[in-house]
C-alpha cells in the first residue's frame, strides 16, 4: 500500500497522519487475522520545507519494526501539481494544508485592490469582492488538485483531507481571523511609519477558509471523488485555548506568516512582534 501526506510540514505533526494510517492498517489485519501488506510512506510539502528533520522521523518511523512499514521517502512539490505516478497511490491525506492558495488571486494583484485598505470606509466597501476573489481561487485550486489526485489514486482508492474553514450558514462577510490579525498588525505598522503603505496595499495572506457547503459543491461538481463522511468542527473553544496568551498566538502567527512576510516586507519580524497589543484588540473582537 501506498499512502502519503500532503502538506506534512517540519513539525511534530508531520507524521502524525501517517503514523495512524500505518496503526489502522496493522489492527484490522489484526482483527482479519491477515498478514498486514507491505506499506509505502510518502510526506509531502513545498521544497522550502525542513526535509533534513522529517527525513530524521521518517527514518525513526522505519527502524519503529513497525510490522508494515517497509519503504519511506521524501516528495518534495507543490500539490497543485502532479506528484505520484498515475494510479499508485492506496491513501492520500491532507491536514491543514488545502487553506493555501497557489496564488493570490489575480484580478486583485492586476487591478490592484488591496486586499486590505488602510482606509475602513474603502475596506469595507471592497470587502465583497475581495472575498469573492479568494473564493474562485479556492475554488480553481481545489478542483485542480482533486483531478490531480483522482489520477494519482488506484481505483477505489481513499482521500482524507481536513481544513480550517467555516459553517455554511455563517456567510462569509469578513476575513478569518487569522488574516484578518495580520493585516490588522501590518495596517498599524503603516499608520506608525514602520511599513510602507504601496507594500502593504500589494501584500495578500494567500490562505483562504472555506465553508463545509463550499467544499461540498467543489467535489460534487468535480466529479472524480464521492463524499464518505464529511464532519464539521468547531474549533473555537480548541483555538481559545491553544492561543491564550497573546504572545501564544503571535507564536503562531509568526510560525505561519514569517516567510511570506519577511519575503514581502523584508526584516519586519521584530516590529511585527512589538504589536501585540494590536492581537489583545482582536482577542476582544473575535
Ligand atoms: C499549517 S501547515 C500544516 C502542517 C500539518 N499538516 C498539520 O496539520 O499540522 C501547512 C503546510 O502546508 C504546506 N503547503 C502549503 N501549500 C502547499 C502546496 N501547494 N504544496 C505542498 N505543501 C503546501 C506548507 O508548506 C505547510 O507546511
Amino acid at each position: 500500500m501506498l499512502i502519503a501526506d500532503l502538506g506534512c510540514s517540519s513539525g511534530p505533526n508531520a507524521l502524525a497522519l501517517v503514523s495512524i494510517a500505518v496503526e489502522a492498517i496493522h489492527s484490522h489485519c489484526l482483527q482479519l487475522q491477515q498478514p498486514p501488506p507491505e506499506v509505502c510512506v510518502l510526506l509531502n510539502d513545498l521544497p522550502d520545507n525542513d526535509f533534513n528533520t522529517v527525513v530524521k522521523n521518517l527514518v525513526m518511523l522505519h527502524q519503529s519494526n513497525k510490522p508494515a512499514v517497509v519503504t519511506v521517502g521524501i516528495t518534495p512539490g507543490s500539490f497543485y501539481e502532479r506528484l505520484f505516478t498515475s494510479g499508485s497511490m492506496h491513501l492520500l491525506c491532507s491536514s491543514n494544508s488545502l487553506n493555501w492558495l497557489s496564488k493570490v488571486p489575480e484580478d486583485l494583484m492586476r487591478n490592484w485592490i488591496p486586499a486590505y485598505d488602510v482606509d475602513e470606509h474603502a475596506r469595507s466597501e471592497r470587502l465583497p469582492m475581495v472575498l469573492e476573489a479568494y473564493a474562485q481561487q479556492f475554488r480553481k485550486d481545489f478542483t485542480n488538485f482533486l483531478e490531480l489526485r483522482a489520477k494519482e489514486l488506484v481505483s477505489k482508492g481513499r482521500m482524507v483531507v481536513s481544513l480550517v474553514g467555516r459553517r455554511s450558514d455563517v456567510t462569509a462577510t469578513k476575513f478569518s481571523y487569522l488574516s484578518r490579525t495580520i493585516y490588522q498588525i501590518l495596517s498599524v505598522m503603516v499608520l506608525e511609519g514602520v511599513n510602507d503603505k504601496e507594500k502593504f496595499d500589494s501584500f495578500y495572506v494567500p490562505v483562504y477558509e472555506p465553508s463545509n457547503k463550499e467544499v461540498r459543491e467543489i467535489i460534487q461538481e468535480e466529479g472524480s471523488f464521492s463524499i464518505r463522511e464529511m464532519q464539521v468542527h468547531d474549533p473555537t473553544t480548541d483555538m481559545n485555548n491553544a492561543l491564550s496568551t497573546p504572545s501564544k498566538f503571535v507564536n503562531l502567527l509568526r510560525a505561519l506568516c514569517e516567510p511570506i512576510l519577511v519575503q514581502h516586507f523584508g526584516d519586519v519580524m521584530c516590529e511585527f512582534r512589538a504589536l501585540q497589543s494590536v492581537t489583545g484588540a482582536w482577542r476582544a473582537t473575535c
